[in-house]
């Protein structure tokens, strides 16, 4: 079913690992510079894919014939992959759409067991996905949303937080790092506080988990949500883990085939979980292109990753501090390769149109961030969000078009 993976990569590798990318190698001009809204796929993965539809492909957990079972132990390596990546137990493992369905799943199963008055802290830092199924939950509940709110420099307001903590308090909702701005809260001690006041935390890696291999058993987090299309994968498959004792006592949130132990008209039981959370059939392909992204990051050496992507974001920084009338967006606090941009005399719209017109790819608008662009006091940014494929010469000519940009919008 595998194509060749490719070994893993000598230092200096941008070049290695962009040849590696398909669109890329179709569109040489293309300076692509929006992987934190999704990310470009490998050959490999595509290839992956591809193989599995052409030689192992059927409906997975019901057929018995041999092709059913390649196609369901295709899929169930996947989950164990996903597992090993994660450094969870497969059983953990959910498979869903994306972080906004694992979310939401939270929200209706574990969230069904709140009551009026619980409350449900939620970052300022958080796309629309962490918070409006939260602000839905409440709706249904009579629990309590509270917001966290974050210090001069955009990062979480650490006194704030631990004010806001009480008896009361049920679930952290936390993002591993902040999409519109690349913001890394500090994690580790905003999950030892809610623990030691007893409450779960969920964290959305929908964007930390681009830039660095997240290790859940050391972080200790009780739910963690990413996406596959933001980490090389294919759209259409996402995750969620859960801690074992806490999904075994959530009910399904949607009912269906694959989800159940037996149904009558009497009533139906449920399976256990993960299957219990996975109703209908499941993003079969899409959990195979999963694992090969999987392996395919695993061939990257990850030191060599973390650096150039340091490197890529220092230079694109200190180069965006030399034009005039740019701020960048809590541009002092720790970030993932991500830096949110406000003009002081341009609309990021007009400079977003200018730089599309010259190749660059970039994104401007909101980001699904409303409370924390408003936290700003603005309501539009231009991002720029950096991946293992972009070169110094995409941070280059990003750098001359905007001045140029500037020059033109002044
Ligand atoms: C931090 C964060 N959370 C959640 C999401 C939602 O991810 P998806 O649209 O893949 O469900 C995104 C997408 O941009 C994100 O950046």
């Amino acid at each position: 079913m595998d194509s060749q993976c490719p070994a893993p990569f000598p230092a200096g590798f941008a070049d290695t690992v962009r040849s590696q990318f398909p669109l890329l190698q179709q569109n040489p001009d293309l300076v692509y510079l929006d992987s934190a809204a999704s990310s470009q796929k490998p050959q490999y993965v595509l290839d992956t894919e591809q193989a599995f539809y052409t030689s192992s492909y059927a409906n997975v957990h019901r057929g018995s014939y041999a092709l059913a079972s390649a196609a369901t132990e295709a899929f169930e390596n996947a989950r164990t992959a996903v597992a090993a990546f994660l450094n969870v137990a497969s059983d953990e493992i959910v498979f869903t759409r994306g972080t906004t369905e694992a979310i939401n799943l939270v929200a209706h199963s574990w969230g069904s067991t709140l009551r009026p008055g619980d409350e449900i802290l939620v970052s300022t830092l958080e796309h629309h996905a962490n918070i409006v199924p939260w602000q839905l939950l409440a709706q249904r509940s009579g629990a309590v949303i509270r917001p966290i709110p974050l210090d001069q420099a955009g990062q979480i307001d650490l006194a704030a937080f631990h004010s806001l903590l009480g008896p009361r308090t049920r679930l952290l909702a936390i993002t591993q790092a902040a999409n519109a701005t690349g913001t890394r809260p500090p994690l580790a001690a905003m999950i030892a506080a809610a623990h030691a006041a007893g409450a779960l935390v969920l964290v959305d890696g929908a964007q930390g988990v681009a830039h660095g291999k997240p290790d859940l058993a050391a972080l200790g987090a009780d739910f963690y949500a990413f996406s596959g299309h933001k980490l090389f994968g294919p759209t259409g498959i996402g995750v969620l883990f859960g801690r074992r004792d806490l999904l075994a006592h959530m009910p399904p949130w949607q009912g269906g085939g694959e989800m159940i132990a037996s149904v009558s008209f009497a009533g139906s039981s449920f399976a256990a979980p993960p299957q219990r959370f996975e109703a209908g059939t499941p993003p079969i392909a899409q959990a195979v292109g999963l694992a090969a992204a999987l392996r395919w990051l695993g061939t990257l050496d990850a030191d060599a990753l973390a650096a150039h992507e340091a490197f890529l974001h220092s230079r694109l920084e200190h180069g965006l501090q030399q034009l005039r009338g740019v701020r960048i967006l809590a541009g002092n606090t720790p970030r993932a390769p991500i830096t949110a941009l406000h003009f002081d005399k341009a609309h990021a719209f007009d400079v977003a149109q200018l730089l599309d017109a010259r190749q660059i790819a970039v994104r401007v608008g909101q980001h699904c961030a409303q409370p924390l662009l408003a936290h700003f006091g603005i309501s539009s940014s231009l991002r720029i969000s950096l991946a293992a494929y972009n070169t110094p010469d995409d941070v280059d000519r990003c750098l001359a078009a905007l001045d140029e940009t500037l020059d033109i919008l002044a």
